[in-house]
């Protein structure tokens, strides 16, 4: 248990790594973000791998092989906002547990293997997603270098901050020649292995998400003396949409719709609510469904906005296609697992990973390991030093199925 208990370890130590005091919050490009890379950095030298940041700031790390191609492996190393702290390092540093055991037992494989430790999946600081796949991948948008986070700094500014260079991005992408593939294990982020007693679970498939930004923009005005029936107040009609979305999410199977981040100005007690600026997640395993259900939600937003005379403009922020996993990786986790005596499922995933960017590149496959309660985006993720062991070991088996191919 020595390995998976320095795993275990090092995710909580990642958790200081912060820029809220007594909480988990590590955006893109961030001090915190910098904290975590002097850490895992170390970790990857340790596992006897070469370290490098790139433009964007992933940090990655080589293994050498004894043949060309190579194997990626990883996760994302940025957080949501007072996150848990699995969701991310623990695919990260499961990853550089399996090139730690290979070094320690001398052993180098048929193929390299490259630990990615992604630079922003969540999106926290741009509204953004897979700023750190979509890189390496050469589908990075260079639009986004224009966003600008809470405090007015552009994406360009940020990166440079950070010490890449905005402008070459594009030097990121993939150049290394012929890729086995990409495997990411991460938290399951949901109750279904925990129901079923098992520790880990394959991925048949990523659902498909859409996120979009609306802004209503009324009037503000004295709380104290406007009539009710002369306001033209914001978050009202905004109020509105957030119960209607939940109100439409639920009458459709297997739709999942969140209105997450609300900021309303002028924002003072006294002042009636003149613009509100509001955050739209949706999500479904059939992209057909999702498309037809975001029109709707934003046909409904109009529809508030007209009947409260407030002005509704929505602006298309990311669009990600449901992805399916490799049948050939899959195939070979699953081997592993039962390999190692455990009963496989498999699990199709509601939240987003990096394996989605990375899909454009190679084939990919995930490995889901329990969580308590199914709890994630919160502080309360938890994972157990029993489950880590057997994730390392279906990696490990994972690595020498691939090897013996
Ligand atoms: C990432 O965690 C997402 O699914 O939003
Ligand atoms: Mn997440
Ligand atoms: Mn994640």
């Amino acid at each position: 248990m020595r390995l998976p208990r320095i795993v275990i370890e090092r995710c909580q130590y990642l958790a200081r790594c912060t820029e809220e005091p007594g909480a988990i919050t590590r955006p893109f490009a961030s001090e915190a973000m910098r904290c975590a890379h002097e850490r895992v950095g170390e970790w990857m030298s340790e596992a006897g791998m070469t370290v490098r940041r790139d433009n964007v700031g992933n940090l990655r790390g080589r293994y050498e092989g004894t043949a060309d191609a190579t194997l990626l492996l990883g996760s994302h190393l940025d957080s949501v906002r007072d996150a848990g702290k699995y969701d991310g390092p623990l695919g990260v540093i499961i990853a550089i547990a399996a090139v730690q055991i290979l070094l320690d037992s001398g052993r180098r494989m048929p193929f390299a293997i490259e630990v990615l430790a992604f630079a922003d999946e969540e999106g926290l600081r741009f509204g953004s997603t897979y700023l750190g796949s979509r890189a390496v991948c050469g589908s990075f948008d260079a639009l986004d270098l224009d966003r600008t986070d809470s405090g007015g700094i552009t994406m360009r500014e940020a990166i440079r901050a950070f010490g890449g260079d905005p402008d070459g991005i594009d030097e990121d992408r993939w150049r290394g020649g012929s890729l086995l593939g990409y495997v990411e294990a991460h938290i399951e982020q949901g109750p279904a292995l925990e129901a079923r007693g098992l520790p880990v679970g394959v991925v048949t498939g990523i659902a498909g998400q859409d996120r979009h930004m609306l802004t209503f923009t009324g009037e503000a005005g004295h709380a104290g003396t406007v009539p009710m029936d002369r306001r033209r107040d914001a978050l009202v009609a905004a109020a509105n949409f957030v119960e209607a979305v939940a109100g439409y999410a639920e009458g459709h199977l297997g739709l999942v719709a969140t209105v997450g981040h609300l900021t309303v100005r002028p924002g003072a007690t006294n002042v009636i609510p003149g613009e509100v600026t509001l955050s739209l997640d949706v999500r479904h395993a059939d992209d057909s469904e999702r498309l037809l259900a975001s029109k709707r939600l934003l046909e409904i937003a109009a529809e508030i906005g007209n009947h409260r005379h407030i002005a509704v403009e929505a602006s298309h922020v990311t669009d990600n296609a449901a992805t399916p996993c490799s049948p050939r990786l899959t195939a070979l986790l699953v081997r592993a697992i039962e390999d190692l005596d455990h009963p496989v499922v498999e699990l199709a995933s509601g939240a987003g990973h990096d394996a989605v960017a990375m899909s454009a590149l190679t084939d990919v496959a995930m490995l889901f390991v329990r969580c308590k309660g199914g709890v994630s985006h919160n502080p309360a993720e938890s994972v157990t030093t029993e489950d880590v062991a057997v994730a390392i070991d279906v990696v490990s088996r994972f690595l020498e199925l691939l090897a013996e191919q």
